[in-house]
Order: C-alpha cells, then sequence, then structure tokens
C-alpha cells in the first residue's frame, strides 16, 4: 500500500495510534501534517518522520477549536497542495457516571472526541472534494460498540463518532469521499499509562488488560494504524460508512465456559 502523491491530515498525530499512522503513512510515501495540541511530542514526531525521509508537518491545534483547525487544514493545502485523507484520533479519557460527570468534564470530552472530529472534518472535506475524491478514517473505540463502568462521557462520545462516520459517509459517497471508523481495544499508548497510573498498581492494570482479550495481549499502535492505513488507502474502494473492530477478539468472546473435557 503505497501513498506516493497523497496528503493527509492526522489528528492527535503526535503520540499514540495517531504517530503511528503518521509514520507508516510517511514510509509509504505520503505527506503527512501532524495537527496536535502536544507541541513538544509533534515537532519530536515531526523531525522523527523527516530524519527517515519522510515529508512531515506540524501544526499546534485544539481540535474543539475550529478556526485554529481550520488555519492548520488551509495551511497543509497550502504547502502540500492538495488533501486526500483524513484520519482523526486525538482523543482524550476521561472516568465518571451519569451522575458523577460534571458538565465541565461532559463538554470537554464531547468538545474534543466528538466535536473534534467534526471539525476536523468541516475542514478538510473540502479539499477532498477539490482533489475529486478521499477518505476519513475516525478512531473509535470497541467503547462505541459496548462499555465499561465510569467511562459515561467516553462512551457517549465514541458511540457519537459511529453516528458522524456514517453521515459523512452517507452524504459524500457521491463525491466518492469514503468514511470508517476504527474501533480499537487496549493499545499500548501514553492514553493507556495515563489510565494505568491512576491505579494504585499501575501493573495489575496492563495485567488485566492482556487477561481480558482473548489473544492474551493489547494492541501495539501500529496494529491499529495498519488498519487506519487500510482504510484510508484505495484498496479498500469499496468500504464506506464501516465500522472496524480491532480488539483481539475483545467484543467477540463471551464469558462462563463451562469445564467440559474433549
Ligand atoms: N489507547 C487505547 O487503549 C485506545 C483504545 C481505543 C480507542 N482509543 C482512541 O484512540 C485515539 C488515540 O488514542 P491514544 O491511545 O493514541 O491516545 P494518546 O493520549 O496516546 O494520544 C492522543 C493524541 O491526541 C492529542 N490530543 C488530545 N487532545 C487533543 C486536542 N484537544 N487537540 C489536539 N490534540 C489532542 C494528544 O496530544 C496525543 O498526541 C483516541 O481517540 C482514543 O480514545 C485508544
Amino acid at each position: 500500500m503505497r501513498f506516493d502523491g497523497k496528503s493527509v491530515v492526522v489528528t492527535g498525530g503526535a503520540l499514540g495510534i495517531g504517530q503511528a499512522v503518521c509514520e507508516i503513512l510517511a514510509e509509504r510515501g505520503a505527506a503527512v501534517a501532524i495537527l496536535d495540541w502536544d507541541e513538544k511530542a509533534g515537532n519530536e514526531t515531526c523531525e522523527k518522520i523527516k530524519q527517515s525521509g519522510g515529508n512531515a508537518i506540524f501544526e499546534k491545534v485544539n481540535v474543539a477549536d475550529f478556526v485554529t483547525v481550520k488555519n492548520a487544514v488551509e495551511k497543509t493545502r497550502n504547502i502540500f497542495g492538495s488533501i486526500n485523507s483524513l484520519v482523526v484520533s486525538a482523543g482524550i479519557q476521561r472516568y465518571g457516571t451519569a451522575v458523577s460527570t460534571d458538565e465541565e468534564q461532559w463538554n470537554e470530552v464531547l468538545d474534543v472526541n466528538l466535536k473534534g472530529a467534526w471539525n476536523a472534518a468541516r475542514a478538510v472535506i473540502p479539499f477532498l472534494q477539490e482533489a475529486g475524491s478521499g477518505t476519513i478514517v475516525n478512531v473509535s473505540s470497541v467503547q462505541a460498540l459496548a462499555s465499561q463502568q465510569n467511562v459515561l462521557a467516553y462512551t457517549v462520545s465514541k458511540h457519537g463518532l459511529v453516528g458522524l462516520t456514517r453521515s459523512m459517509a452517507m452524504d459524500f459517497a457521491k463525491e466518492k469521499i469514503r468514511a470508517n471508523c476504527v474501533c480499537p481495544g487496549t493499545v499500548d499508548t501514553p492514553m493507556l499509562k495515563w489510565a494505568a497510573s491512576l491505579d494504585p498498581n499501575p501493573q495489575s492494570v496492563y495485567d488485566a488488560c492482556n487477561a481480558m482479550h482473548p489473544l492474551g495481549r493489547i494492541a501495539a499502535p501500529r496494529e491499529i494504524a495498519e488498519v487506519v492505513a487500510f482504510l484510508a488507502h484505495e484498496s479498500s474502494s469499496f468500504v464506506t460508512g464501516a465500522v472496524w473492530t480491532v480488539d483481539g477478539g475483545l467484543l467477540t468472546q463471551i464469558g462462563g465456559v463451562p469445564q467440559v473435557e474433549n
């Protein structure tokens, strides 16, 4: 899967899954625009890609703020000459129930995870239309299809991303713009490290996450990025509006196995 001559905008591209997407796409010939609010990590990822012979730029944005996203996307179009794909990976995790989540936390999570994806899409789609075709891949979560306890706003935002994806897939199919989303299980990223650090025994969080996936382990960021790359590439030309689990079998599993000798 080569991306020569293609340019891609990746939100949340400084770290984690987004960083792996940037690296894979750049290795395969894409020009990559990293949009992220972490200036240090964004510049480091950008430099690493350039030192490996890739083409990348970094733009500091808060995805919740449409004007800065729009400006960064327009700058990307002017530097690269076109935009062919958008990958949305910027996201945050917070904890709370329907009662303990306050309005500030609800707004924070929904503004970044869901409005941020809409902001990126509405800034990029005019340039996909200009290019005559394009792809959008949203990084959602298994929590778009199921839930844990105490993750209300996050789960709502990830379910919302499925609706955003399907809606855009319908609105722009005739213009050869495809929109899909991936729903990862647990992935070894800074977000997981942060979540584990909230537990008195962080290693127990990793152990539990490894054990709960039928494949017996959590994912590496590149294992998610490979699926994102496929959905961004013309190899997936008949796939749109799809919701792809990339979860090591997590959502396929039903517990309560009887101890039967074979
Ligand atoms: N790690 C997991 O186990 C896991 C599982 C399922 C889904 N996801 C989802 O995958 C996506 C990427 O997660 P990750 O684990 O790589 O997270 P991460 O925290 O490791 O990386 C997220 C990136 O997004 C950036 N970001 C966050 N808020 C931003 C904002 N408002 N504006 C601009 N940039 C912002 C961060 O600076 C960071 O570079 C998220 O949407 C997350 O919800 C993660």
